[in-house]
């Protein structure tokens, strides 16, 4: 099929390269002409494991193309909108100018028959204010709505064999060509056994949203329970095993640590609230605020943490802080943990190092003023303590016994507790985890 798919940032730019795998025609659209430049040269614009040979390969076969022309779309059966929807500055709402923008920009190449597919993850109710539009001016085009649940890290495996498919579209004739359309495109993970769900516009829409509040749920279930278990003595990481032998529970989303960010949870469950209260319905989702407060709290918590492991006072410092981007195998630092308590700890008085295997460049735009140094053993030389913050496998393979002879002092906190308390503790090491005695 011939597909375009509008928007090239971390969800556009893999779902393009995928689709191409897959075996369609696929014009990847974005305005950012450096970013087009790079990916038509085949290079990622961020750093997600197999995304660059992935480009390779497609690149190579003709099949996938990209361009800054929206023009380009014209000819695409299926167009594919994955522009960002970031929080809207000083509120919770996410800012939909980007999506509208992209919509409104489309609208010129759409021919009859076209299905417009949203993936981009918007507030209930976005899809039939677009589906209006749509009926207005191009009345045998249709929109569906096809939310998108990948995870960075995994983007590649996540959009090639998803857990499941789910397609927003209209009743009727024009529902059913969409569906058409969409299992055309996703013919072979559908044809591997990928389950796929059909619903209205509106169902669509809050999976995601709903999928997204879950799994924040259930990480400031276990941080709340993080902070139980540190009045109490308890350990956290038994708890969660334990609990998670439930089947009902599951083991998965329960590490407590510093909490989660990104581009994603933070702010989506922002705007559910926010779309939750223009609908009346702000009740419902007011645990969200809890969930938000737990996760924040978690970052003060580690400061203070911190401050205890250092002797009382942060003033002079050196504190190395290993990790800044959200997660690990992810160059991306917005709303990351690591980074906002790096940068608390540097205002407090210490004198922060931060490295990181990919994601420095990024967080030195971020935090300018934070100290950066990407080789391991000389950001860990001469610490007062080690913070890890985020759980690369290079910082899990730290060995206790070498650290100790390059640090000035051996404090470890390990702010997700991947690291082997006894080990440490054999070596020498003061190790404080999060909710572990
Ligand atoms: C998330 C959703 O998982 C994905 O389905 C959606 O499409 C986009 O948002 P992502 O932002 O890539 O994906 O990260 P995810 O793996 O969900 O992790 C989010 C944050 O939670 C990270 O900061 C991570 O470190 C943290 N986390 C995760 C925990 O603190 N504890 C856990 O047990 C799991």
């Amino acid at each position: 099929m011939r597909i375009s798919v509008i928007g090239c940032g971390y969800l556009g730019a893999v779902h393009a390269a995928c689709m191409a795998k897959l075996g369609h025609d696929v014009i990847g659209i974005d305005v950012d002409e450096r970013k087009i430049g790079e990916l038509q040269a085949g290079r990622a614009p961020f750093f997600e494991p197999g995304l660059p040979e992935l480009l390779e390969e497609v690149l190579a076969t003709g099949r996938l193309k990209f361009s800054s022309s929206m023009a380009d779309a014209k000819g695409a059966q299926v167009h594919f909108l994955c522009v960002g929807t970031p929080q809207r500055k000083g509120e919770y709402a996410a800012d939909m100018r980007y999506v509208d923008a992209a919509f409104l920009a489309l609208l010129d190449s759409l021919e009859p028959g076209n299905v417009v597919a949203g993936k981009s993850t918007v507030p209930v109710g976005t899809a039939a204010r677009l589906a209006d539009d749509l009926a207005d001016c191009h009345p045998e085009a249709i929109l569906a709505w096809n939310p998108e649940f990948l995870r960075e890290g995994f983007a590649v495996k996540d959009t090639l064999t998803p857990d499941r498919f789910v397609y927003g579209v209209p009743e009727g004739a024009a529902g059913i060509a969409a569906t058409a359309a969409l299992d055309e495109v996703y013919y072979t993970p559908l044809s591997m056994g990928t389950r796929r769900l059909t619903a209205d516009y509106a169902t669509a829409e809050l999976v995601k949203a709903a999928a997204n509040s879950f799994l924040a749920t259930k990480i400031s279930f276990i941080n709340a329970m993080a902070e139980v278990c540190e009045v109490t003595g308890a350990d956290v990481t038994v708890l969660a095993d334990a609990i998670g032998m439930d089947e009902r529970i599951g083991r998965k989303f329960l590490n407590a640590g510093v909490g989660f960010g990104g581009g994603c949870l933070p702010k989506d469950i922002r705007a559910f609230m926010a779309r939750a209260g223009e609908l009346g319905a702000n009740q419902a989702l007011t645990f969200l605020r809890e969930v938000d407060d737990i996760n924040v709290r978690r970052r003060m918590r580690v400061v203070e943490l911190t401050r205890t492991l250092v002797g009382g006072s942060l003033l002079g410092k050196r504190i190395t802080v290993l990790g800044a981007a959200f997660k690990p195998n992810s160059d991306d630092v917005r709303d990351s943990p690591a980074l906002s308590i790096a940068a608390q700890l540097q205002l407090q008085g210490a004198d922060v190092t931060v490295t990181d295997p990919e994601a420095i460049e990024g967080a030195r735009r971020r935090f300018p003023e934070l100290s950066y140094e990407a080789d391991l053993e000389t950001a860990m030389a001469q610490a007062d303590a080690l913070l890890l913050l985020t759980e690369w496998d290079e910082y899990r393979a730290i060995s206790p016994e070498m650290a100790g002879e390059i640090v000035s002092a051996k404090n470890l906190l390990d702010g997700r507790n991947v690291m082997e308390p006894a080990a440490w503790r054999s070596a020498g090491w003061n190790y404080k985890g999060i909710g572990r005695p």
